[in-house]
């Protein structure tokens, strides 16, 4: 390691894990973007509380700006580290540190992986809800960061509702203990919930206590084909009309394209334009009459033209692996994404002008659909044609994502619903957040980081 800067930062905390190895910086330098070439600084790999502040309190003395990194699986540049920073990995601070089982309460590491939290939560008789494809490899302190929503959303909220407290090292190195696991607590600002979804440009989250609650009931799951776009919000409220819902996700049939193009199997023998997969409680009779009844009043008014309902854990899993499955499956072609949202009322009037838009913007794309409409919340994903040049893309759906902001602002509605700001949606923040409101959160910067070395260019240019 020739670079003094670094040198002195292996003095300053000898036992730190600290890497160059290119491979390394490739590695933990991207996310699931693609887009950005990593060129980070180094690599840490700090244990424990102290190290990270120690890491901060030199990048200060050293202006080296910091990226904190969890999974990286986020979607929105977030965690890319493409400008000499050092990445702060929490991977190796993955561990339980508390299970309260008054409380209902475990504390974690940030580097626990959501799955790994998820398995702890039900060996206590519990859960922790919040729910996603990418379970297996982000990070609770990446959640954390970016707010995560997820698939269970219509039941259990987001990743805010979950967080009991949690501790950040702030940009100056200062350890702040925030909330402290209370469910009550009306003394001033609740500076926990301005660090969830603050996306590490405010800090290093470096525990979390996390709220459990107790498992679902039994649930079904079934799979709807659609005949048209514009039934989708009636299903949708037939169907919460009638049922408690877990969840309720639509895709398209190029998305189920895909996904059986990669190795699932097809549900239904015709081909139909849309699908949900929903899922909802059951356990007592009138709840499985509920969801037949529900299915069939669809049925009746054409807004559903087939159905499948799971009979064991297998085939939910299979039906469910059809939505879950459309990222893996979409990942080759490089997809531009948009993650937007409007409030659940708006949704039929924004989906049918969002259509229109696209349907004449993307004339010689593929566009793939999908996402968790319950919420209010839209996927849309452009494929990147075969021998078109990557930049050449990205300008071209820059251009439509203009457009798409400036139907969101007429919504009231959101540019990125759950997968965070980071450098992807940079330059669209203000079409969902006021230019007054931008002002005061660089303000909030400022006071957690004054010189602006945590995830500097995420969320928003510097100062
Ligand atoms: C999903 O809902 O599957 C995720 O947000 C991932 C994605 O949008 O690709
Ligand atoms: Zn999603």
């Amino acid at each position: 390691m020739t670079d003094p800067r670094l040198q002195a930062l292996q003095q300053a905390v000898p036992e730190l894990r600290l890497t160059t190895e290119a491979a390394e910086l490739e590695h933990y330098g991207r996310d699931w973007t693609r887009r950005w070439t990593p060129a980070p600084l180094a690599i840490a790999l700090p244990a424990t509380v102290e190290e990270v502040q120690a890491i901060v309190r030199w990048a200060n003395e050293n202006g080296v700006a910091v990226v904190p990194s969890g999974g990286r699986t986020g979607l929105s540049g977030g965690a890319v580290a493409a400008n000499g920073e050092l990445v702060l990995s929490l991977e190796r601070m993955n561990k339980v540190l508390a299970f309260d089982a008054v409380d209902r309460t475990l504390t974690v590491q940030p580097g626990m992986a959501l799955e790994a939290v998820h398995n702890v939560a039900r060996e206590h008789g519990l859960v922790y809800p919040v729910d996603f494809a990418a379970r297996g490899s982000c990070s609770i302190g990446g959640n954390i960061a970016t707010n995560a929503g997820g698939i269970r959303v219509i039941r259990y909220g987001n990743t805010r509702e979950w967080i009991a407290g949690l501790k950040l090292v702030t940009g100056t190195g200062e350890l702040l203990d925030l909330n402290r696991g209370l469910i009550k607590n009306s003394s001033g600002y609740d500076l926990r919930q301005l660090v969830i979804g603050s996306e590490g440009t405010l800090g290093v989250v470096v525990e979390a206590t996390l709220r459990l609650t107790d498992p679902p009931p039994p649930t079904n799951v079934m799979l709807l084909a659609l005949p048209s776009f514009e039934v989708l919000m009636r299903v949708f409220a037939e169907f919460r009309a009638r049922l408690q819902l877990e969840a309720f996700e639509f895709f398209t049939e190029r998305a189920l394209e895909h996904v059986l193009a990669h190795g699932a199997q097809p549900p239904f023998a015709e081909v139909h334009p849309y699908y949900v997969v929903t899922e909802f409680a059951i356990g007592d009779e009138a709840k499985e009459t509920a969801a037949m009844a529900a299915f069939e009043a669809c049925l009746e008014q054409g807004w559903v033209s087939d159905g499948v309902i799971s009979q064991s854990d297998a085939q939910a899993a299979q039906l469910w692996r059809l939505r879950e499955g459309i990222t893996e499956a979409l990942a080759r072609y490089k997809p531009y994404k948009n993650d937007v949202s409007v409030r659940i009322s708006a949704m039929p009037a924004f989906l049918a002008e969002t259509q229109a838009l696209l349907g004449d913007a993307y004339p010689d794309f593929e566009v793939v659909w999908f996402g968790h409409i319950g919420d209010g919340n839209l996927h849309i994903n452009v494929l990147k044609p075969d021998g078109l040049d990557d930049a050449e893309f990205v300008r071209q759906c820059e251009h439509v994502t203009k457009l798409l902001a400036a139907s969101l602002r007429r919504h009231g509605g959101s540019i990125s619903a759950e997968h965070g700001i980071g450098l992807v949606k940079k330059p669209y923040l203000d079409s969902t957040r006021g230019a007054a409101e931008i002002v005061v959160m660089r303000g909030i910067k400022r006071v957690l980081d004054p010189n602006g070395l945590m995830n500097p260019g995420k969320l928003f240019d510097p100062d």
